[in-house]
């Protein structure tokens, strides 16, 4: 039985006296029970005030992109090392945002290739996590035009295949896959419940057919875009979605703490 998995994904929000106070007003009010796993992906400059705070709780803490080398000259990365050392749980990798696949473009189109993620460096990004213990949350979705044109399975099954290349199953098996249509993050359209529940389906197939069948049941397969709590208890009811990355709905406390009821 797979535990359910609920992800806030802050993205580039909140300070670190603004990460405080939503994290203080998130233990004192959550109500943690064993059949659900909470984690926060704060920006990298609040890590360390959301790991001391996440300590008194079973909370925890995610990070929202890596570098794949240990150190070295990579002006304005972060490396797996760094990330361990705040004892990171949790990594985002291959988020359409950091792959320059915006369902809401909030810059120039000019600039939409400083975006420029690959399935290669996710790849690379992941067993770099895997070798620190981090557990990787590799976000796969298709954009509208390619929904579309048809080609949502393929394009999903492209991003599991050559981001998990020479993965071991056994190492990846507390790794999350996250089913995020572009379309639908950021924009409120959430997906339908029963194509989200479709395509959470196939993503386990693929990943059967990468790892094993024991693997691909083991791993947790969230769903994320729009996620909100008026619309949370049906999605995580699916068999096959095991709990969300919610990115804006995270940002309020009362919000991301009825999404986790939600999912008890
Ligand atoms: P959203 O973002 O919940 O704001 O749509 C989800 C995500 O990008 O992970």
């Amino acid at each position: 039985m797979r535990m359910k998995l609920v992800v806030g994904n802050w993205k580039m929000n909140m300070t670190r006296a603004e990460a405080a106070a939503i994290v203080e007003e998130m233990v004192r009010a959550i109500d943690i029970r064993p059949s659900v796993e909470v984690a926060v992906c704060p920006p990298f400059t609040a890590l360390d005030c959301v790991h001391h705070a996440l300590r008194r709780r079973d909370l925890h803490l995610g990070a929202q992109d890596v570098h794949w080398k240990e150190g070295g000259a990579f002006t304005g990365s972060i490396s797996p090392k760094m990330l361990a050392d705040f004892s990171c749980r949790y990594c985002i990798v291959g988020h359409s945002e950091t792959r320059g696949r915006f369902g809401k473009l909030e810059v120039p189109e000019t600039t939409v290739s400083y975006f420029a993620e690959t399935d290669e460096t996710v790849n690379l990004k992941i067993k770099a996590l895997l070798y620190h213990n981090i557990r990787p949350i590799l976000c796969v979705g298709e954009t509208l035009a390619e929904r579309e044109a048809g080609q949502t399975d393929a394009v999903i099954a492209e991003q599991l295949r050559k981001g998990l290349e020479g993965v071991d199953g056994s190492e990846f098996h507390e790794g999350v896959v996250a089913y995020e249509p572009v379309w639908a993050i950021g924009t409120g359209k959430v997906c339908d419940t029963a194509e989200a529940e479709r395509v959470c389906g196939m993503i386990r197939l693929v990943l059967a057919e990468i790892f094993t069948a024991d693997a691909a049941a083991a791993i947790r397969v969230l769903y994320g875009g729009s996620v909100k709590a008026s619309n949370s208890a049906e999605l995580f009811s699916q068999e096959n979605i095991d709990g969300g990355l919610v990115g804006g709905a995270s940002l309020v406390a009362s919000e991301f703490l009825s999404i986790i009821a939600s999912a008890q």
